[in-house]
């Protein structure tokens, strides 16, 4: 009996997919050619979008796994590596894995690399070997934010008072004290939502009254001189979602996108929404593939993220900006991760996109506004 080519490739494809191990396949180039369903779910982004990157862009850096990929390649053999930690912002905390990283012997220098997360056992032996120093840096945290606020508003207070008697020469310098104690403070303010895991209230929420509400505080300071321009599908269904968290990540993406663009006279901003049903993934910790049709985007003409930062864009500290925290993008990714959701960014020169899927609101049918309780994360 023969088999039909296309019909094995199908068949191939629904076994790949059918693993319940993350499996891709890296180019001689280090880019990611294939991608299983359970590799979108590990890596939180689609194949398409793994697919136009190198491998190191998604896993932390200095991870052993590049090491092997190298090894492999040049021994033509499969080398397997136990327990390599590959937490990082982007891909979770706990992600104990172990790989299996073999050479593709038709397609000289490309590997596969197969993932298996660590049982749940290990898991919960390095979380309990892990568990009090978290609790000591969450506590160090909330501690470092009461330490350094209170003794700030005794400073800026004092500040104010000299101000009133302070020459001009000398009012400047107590200006400068003022602002850069309020820059401390929102630095710190700032810190505190990564170790705030309180339960958030979400509700079904009109995506286009969040946008227009962040285009107006951006047209009212930051981006006042920018042009911002929106194409919105109307027809959209509503995301269950927190709005304040969600006026922080657009604010958060539209002010990058204002500060890429700020040398450029044709500098512009572009909001955009539509619904894409094809777009599915499979979650991390779920077996079921969820839907993420609601894709929301902000995109700008701006000289694009330098090719140097893309592989940790979403890490925290990561920046170019002489006032610039690094924390903005890094917030974004985890709020974004704390409602189901995924960001992706598509960078070049003249075009940078960030977009923002998510699922549907499950009580976007009725569209109620009551507020339900849930137990995300932040
Ligand atoms: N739209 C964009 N175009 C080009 N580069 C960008 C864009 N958005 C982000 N970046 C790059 O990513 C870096 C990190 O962004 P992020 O928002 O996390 O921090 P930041 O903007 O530098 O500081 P903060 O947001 O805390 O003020 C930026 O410094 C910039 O280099
Ligand atoms: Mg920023």
């Amino acid at each position: 009996m023969t088999v039909n080519p296309a019909s094995a490739n199908t068949v191939a494809m629904a076994v790949l997919n059918a693993i319940q191990n993350a499996v891709i396949m890296v180019d001689a180039n280090g880019l990611i050619a294939f991608a299983n369903w359970e590799a979108e779910a590990f890596f939180g982004a689609s194949a398409s979008h793994l697919a136009r990157y190198k491998v190191s862009t998604f896993i932390p850096f200095g991870s052993p796994l590049l090491a092997l990929i190298d090894q492999v390649r040049e021994r033509r053999a499969p080398v397997n590596e136990y327990r390599v930690d590959l937490s990082s912002p982007r891909l979770g905390q706990d992600k104990l894995v172990d790989l299996y990283v073999a050479p593709v012997v038709s397609d000289p220098g490309a590997v596969v690399v197969v993932f298996q997360e660590r049982s749940m056992a290990d898991k919960i032996d390095r979380q309990l070997t892990h568990r009090a120093a978290a609790r000591s840096v969450t506590g160090l945290a909330s501690m470092l934010a009461h330490e350094i606020k209170n003794p700030l508003s005794g400073i800026r207070g004092a500040a104010q008072l000299l101000e009133s008697s302070a020459s001009d020469e000398d009012r400047s310098l107590t200006r400068l004290i003022c602002d850069e104690t309020d820059r401390i403070v929102s630095l710190v303010d700032r810190m505190e939502v990564f170790s705030d895991e309180r339960p958030v209230d979400r509700v079904a929420l009109n995506i286009h009254s969040v946008l227009d509400h962040v285009k107006a505080i951006a047209k009212a300071g930051f981006a006042r001189n920018i042009k911002i321009t929106e194409s919105y599908d109307p027809s959209l269904p509503s995301v269950f979602a927190n709005r304040d968290q969600l006026v922080q990540v657009f604010l958060n993406l539209v002010k990058n996108a204002a500060e890429a663009v700020s040398d450029r006279p044709d500098g512009e901003i572009q909001l955009t929404t539509a619904f894409r049903p094809g777009i599915k993934l499979s979650v991390a910790g779920s077996r079921e593939k969820i839907s993420l049709p609601l894709e929301f985007c902000v995109h700008d003409n701006g000289p694009g993220v330098p090719a140097d930062l893309v592989p940790h864009l979403f890490d925290p500290f990561i920046t170019t900006k002489t006032n610039g925290s690094g924390l903005g993008l890094a917030l974004v990714a985890k709020i974004i991760g704390g409602h189901g959701g995924i960001v992706e960014c598509d960078s070049q020169a003249n075009r940078t996109t960030f977009r923002v899927l998510m699922p549907v609101s499950k009580s976007a049918a009725f569209d109620d506004i009551t507020p339900v309780k849930t137990s995300g994360s932040l």
